[in-house]
């Protein structure tokens, strides 16, 4: 049987006939549209992810921009990203108005460099063109930033962290999650994602009040929060004050969450048995394996190994029928649509060399130990 490169049937083998049954009651009841199940996904994800408040919407690039909007991020405004990253990250900020500032990465973690943050916000603001209002901290495949020194620059500069955890939601440092240190972290519900539903879907988290208000006015065409409708007589949502979007969870979507975020917990603990099986194979055979900090619990959204003739690893994969994904070719401030966003340092050269070695291998919390020793074989004779 071929190898997948995400195997979502094993755990479609193991939960499918609850999830069928969660998405027949919805069926049966018809609330497709913010129905029931939203609201009991939203109360649990809540419960898991440490927070006051969570809110579903339709994907992971609108829970970023949903938070941007509800800071209210707009024109003139810098926004620090990491520039090795899924452009979303990046994405969202011109839909502000705003401006990305790409920010060179950790070596090690592939995260934000906290230093080269700091030192990109003090050319933004010697550039004084744009105002600093924001970080977008990404915890790439599955690994949180470095969160707390994030939050101390944060700090300094008067700035609104916000937790891209597309990637690694449910990663924690020393116990606790992003939003330990975020104003919101947003996370997607893309079926490969390490909690993703059966199509699209996405989520904010945040302990702000006022912010969730907004959140919840920009999620749904800008219609008026319990404050703006003070006076008015009709629906607020036919009183709209800012301009929004639409970016619903879609209520089956939200019956298969409830089942899956059941056993998320569960399944990270299973990642990371897959991820020092992987580390134990590999360690000496290719120019890095992961590096985890001490504390951090990563989901693993991807096993990320390098690799100096990285095309040639993945050709001798593909020959024996083993797929592999390249996270990413191209950074983002090489990119052809970013290219006029030019402000803040122009050295990016780690996320340059990373694009050109990193590859990832097949992952899933079920990955069987043969199938494992399968691919590490694959590796090592091309190694
Ligand atoms: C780091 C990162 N941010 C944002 C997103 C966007 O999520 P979605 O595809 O649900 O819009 C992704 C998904 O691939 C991602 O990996």
């Amino acid at each position: 049987m071929a190898i997948p490169f995400i195997d979502l049937g094993a755990q479609r083998e193991r939960i499918g006939a609850a999830i069928e049954a969660g998405v027949k009651r919805v069926l049966d009841h018809g609330a497709y549209i913010m129905g029931p199940e939203v609201k009991r996904f939203e109360a649990d994800l809540a419960s898991f992810a440490q927070s006051k408040h969570a809110l579903s919407c339709a994907n992971g690039t609108d829970a970023i921009e949903l938070i941007l909007l509800a800071l209210g991020v707009g024109e003139g405004d810098a926004v620090f990203v990491p520039s090795f990253t899924f452009v979303a990250t990046a994405e969202v900020v011109p839909m502000t108005r705003a401006e990305p500032v790409f920010v060179d990465i950790d070596a090690k973690t592939y995260n934000i460099d906290p230093v080269k943050l700091e030192a990109a916000i003090e050319v933004v603001i010697k550039e004084g063109r744009l105002k600093p209002a924001a970080i977008i901290a990404v915890d790439l495949f599955g690994q949180p930033a470095d969160y707390p020194a994030i939050a101390k620059i944060a700090e300094k500069y008067g700035l609104p962290v916000v937790s891209d955890a597309a990637q690694g939601f449910g990663g924690t440092i020393d116990g606790k999650q992003s939003l330990n240190w975020a104003k919101a972290t947003a996370t997607s519900f893309y079926p490969a994602k390490p909690l993703g539903c059966y199509g699209d879907g996405g989520a904010v988290v945040t302990n702000d009040e006022a912010l969730l208000d907004r959140l919840i006015s920009y999620r749904v065409h800008g219609g008026a929060t319990a404050a703006d409708a003070a006076n008015f007589a009709h629906e607020a949502k036919y009183l709209n004050v800012r301009i929004g979007m639409n970016s619903r969870l879609d209520t089956i979507q939200a019956a298969v969450l409830v089942e899956k975020l059941a056993i998320f917990a569960e399944e990270i603990e299973l990642r990371q048995a897959v991820a020092r099986r992987y580390n134990a194979g590999l360690e000496g055979f290719v120019t890095s394996v992961p590096y985890v900090k001490a504390g951090f619990i990563s989901t693993w959204a991807q096993y990320t190994i390098e690799h100096e003739n990285r095309d040639g690893l993945q050709a001798a994969l593909r020959d024996k029928g083993i797929p592999s994904a390249v996270y990413y070719p191209i950074p983002l401030h090489q990119q052809p649509g970013y290219a006029a966003f030019t402000s803040g340092p122009r050295d990016l050269s780690v996320s340059e060399a990373k694009s050109k070695t990193v590859i990832s291998l097949p992952f899933s919390p079920y990955l069987s130990a043969e199938t494992q020793d399968e691919i590490i074989s694959a590796v090592k004779a091309f190694a």
